[in-house]
């Protein structure tokens, strides 16, 4: 090994940039093989005069090696240490990865929040199929094969022709009233969510699809004060305290007598406003006891049982609570239209 002056020494540290060289520098100058460990061994040959002078200049050298060294290895650390913070760096500035979240459409809101109303009254929840055949949907509920209903004009047939094997699209959830008493026995509640079609045009509150809630009870005893009660109670629930309903005659072919019924409007509480049309009353659904005839078809002996039934629609429902202007808006799925009711 050659003899070093500590100006080469400084110069070398100084030039190196990786710690493996550096470590091996540090052998090279002050390690157990250089030149100043093998001096340092050699001391005691020297003539004891001399011995403190070059023993000195060895550990003052030894020790100017060595703080050069160490001062480099923590330059070189610290560096790698803040490249490594800089490739390992997270900005916690930027905006986070916004994950779409998904919500339910209006109009499954709402025949939910119809169907809790009623499951919380006991009530059990059906469904029936969407293509029905004629059978169900119109003369068990006795309706006749006259009725106006039953033309072409008004139902979407997939099978059209002799009454008896006629095969639709249901218009209404009624034959799930059917369809559910001859498979359960009395006492029933049922609610009945789903979707109905018609051979209607498009406007502002008319659709070929759309959404109904059937509900029937069949007890021992049961009458129109029962129906009137459970229709006030299911008003308040959903459109609030102190709402009123009023109940004045129709005409459907399965109940007897039939009903509609309005509720006083939520938006004016009845003195007149444009949500009903300045008449303080929102008329919203059909009703009535249910007729012996559709007793009979499902085997229920009227003389032991009585009932009530209603259907109502979902898009009206929503319709009228949110001020909604026209049906479409709730199919053409426009998210600025559905987001304001997520
Ligand atoms: N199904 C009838 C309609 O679509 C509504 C209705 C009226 C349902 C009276 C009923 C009822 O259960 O008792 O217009």
């Amino acid at each position: 090994m050659d003899r070093i002056t500590r100006e080469e020494a400084a110069v070398r540290i100084a030039a190196i940039d990786d710690l493996d060289q550096l470590d091996e520098l540090e052998r090279e100058l002050i390690g157990k093989t250089s030149i100043i460990a093998q001096r340092r061994r050699e001391l005691g040959k020297l003539p004891p005069e001399e011995r403190p002078a070059v023993g000195a200049m060895l550990n003052e050298a030894f020790q100017d090696f060595k703080s050069r060294l160490d001062a480099r290895r923590e330059e070189l650390e610290t560096a790698a240490e803040d490249r490594l913070l800089e490739v390992e760096r997270v900005d916690p500035t930027l905006p986070a990865l916004q994950l779409p979240r998904g919500y339910h459409h209006l109009l499954t809101e709402t025949a939910e929040e119809v169907v809790d109303i009623f499951t919380a009254l006991g009530y059990a929840v059906a469904s029936g199929p969407e293509v029905e055949t004629a059978a169900y949907n119109f003369d068990a509920l006795n309706t006749p094969a006259t009725h106006p209903s039953r033309l072409e004009s008004d139902t979407i047939y997939v099978d059209w022709g002799d009454p008896a094997d006629e095969v639709l699209l249901r218009t209404q959830t009624s034959p799930m009233q059917v369809r559910y008493m001859e498979s359960h026995e009395p006492p029933v509640y049922v609610i009945v969510p789903g979707r109905v079609y018609r051979s209607d045009t498009l406007d502002a509150t008319h659709s070929p699809v759309f959404t109904q809630i059937e509900g029937l009870a069949v007890d021992e005893g049961l009458s129109m004060a029962d129906l009137k009660g459970t229709l006030q109670y299911f008003m308040e629930r959903f459109f609030g305290e102190g709402r009123r309903i009023r109940m004045y005659p129709h005409f459907f072919p399965f109940t007897e007598p039939s009903a509609e019924m309005a509720v006083s409007c939520f938006n004016c509480d009845g003195t007149g406003c444009r949500v009903c049309g300045q008449t303080g009353w929102i008329e919203l659904l059909g009703c009535g006891v249910v007729d012996p005839n559709v007793f009979e078809g499902v085997g229920y002996d009227p003389t032991g049982v009585s009932g009530f039934a209603f259907g109502v629609g979902v898009e009206r429902l929503a319709l009228v609570r949110h001020g909604i202007h026209h049906i479409r808006h709730f199919f053409e799925n426009d998210l600025r239209v559905l987001e304001q009711f997520r």
